[in-house]
């Protein structure tokens, strides 16, 4: 049995990971921002799984504090985590997070400070897999833009995200040896609410993304601080600048300075 963390599983294909992986009796955390929507979707997953280790954490990751307050919650709670899905993600939305663009402070920065503030709980796991979900839509960091000091359109604002993310995977995975890193492009426009709000329209199952995120999370098609493109089916290149270690080193001084 693997204790198993996915956040944003209160909808999409973070909730059909979760019940996947709760019908095979593992141990599952779901996480969402609404408390109402929190506890349907626990006791919908319980009942559908037929499994009782399940529990829910609650924080809206367009607020950094109350993520870090999750995370010492999280710390206490589960000794042990062997896999962290870093699942949650916004593309449109009427939320704002302050200054910074909130697709760059629920993308990339709210999965940078859980993962920092649950990394001894990973490294207790004999195997600690963290899986974080990248997108297609990648494209080059303004630093600027992630201090907020200057606007970004909703999909720029999102394909940066992704790639500050693809990034701080790469980053992770060599800071970090003992931990299998993987970002994912779980296929574009899967079949969730995500497309649906942004397109009106999908090319594909939910499923494909659930296959894949089973895929890195369970079988050993993890390969650390590699980016599995679902869009292929392989892994892939990321977008350039993930390979570039002077760009690299900057978004995370930036990331450290800012919300660390
Ligand atoms: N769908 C695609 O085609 C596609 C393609 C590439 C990458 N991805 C990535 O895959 C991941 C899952 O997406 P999906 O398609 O399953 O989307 P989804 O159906 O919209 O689900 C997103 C999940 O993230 C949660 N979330 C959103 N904003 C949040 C916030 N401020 N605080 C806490 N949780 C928040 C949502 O909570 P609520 O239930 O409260 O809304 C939901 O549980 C995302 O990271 C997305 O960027 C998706």
């Amino acid at each position: 049995m693997k204790h198993i963390l996915i956040t944003g599983s209160t909808d999409g294909i973070g909730k059909l990971l979760a019940l996947c992986l709760a019908k095979e009796g593992h141990f599952i955390a779901i996480h969402g921002r609404s408390d109402a929507k929190l506890a349907a979707i626990l006791k919908e997953i319980k009942q559908q799984s037929n499994n009782e280790n399940v529990i829910g954490f609650l924080a809206d990751f367009s607020d950094l504090n109350a993520v870090k307050k999750m995370a010492e919650e999280i710390a206490k709670k589960m000794p042990i985590i062997d896999v962290l899905v870093n699942n949650a993600g916004v593309l449109m939305t009427n939320g704002s997070s302050g200054t910074t663009d909130i697709r760059f402070v629920v993308n990339y920065c709210a999965p940078y400070a859980l993962t920092n503030g649950i990394l001894a709980n990973l490294k207790a796991s004999d195997a600690p897999r963290i899986v974080n979900l990248s997108s297609a839509a990648q494209s080059t960091i303004n630093v600027q833009a992630l201090e907020g000091k200057t606007g970004l359109g909703a999909n720029e604002a999102y394909a940066q995200s992704k790639l500050a993310l693809t990034m701080w995977s790469f980053y992770l995975a060599e800071q970090e040896p003992s931990i299998t890193v993987v970002a994912v492009n779980p296929g574009s426009l899967l079949n969730t609410k995500m497309a649906k709000e942004a397109y009106g329209q999908h090319w594909s199952p939910a499923e494909k993304g659930v296959d894949i995120l089973y895929n890195l999370s369970m079988t050993d098609l993890a390969k650390s601080g590699e980016y599995f493109d679902n869009d292929k089916g392989s892994y892939a290149t990321a977008h350039v600048d993930a390979y570039d270690n002077r760009k690299v080193e900057e978004l995370l001084r930036t990331t450290k300075t800012l919300f660390d």
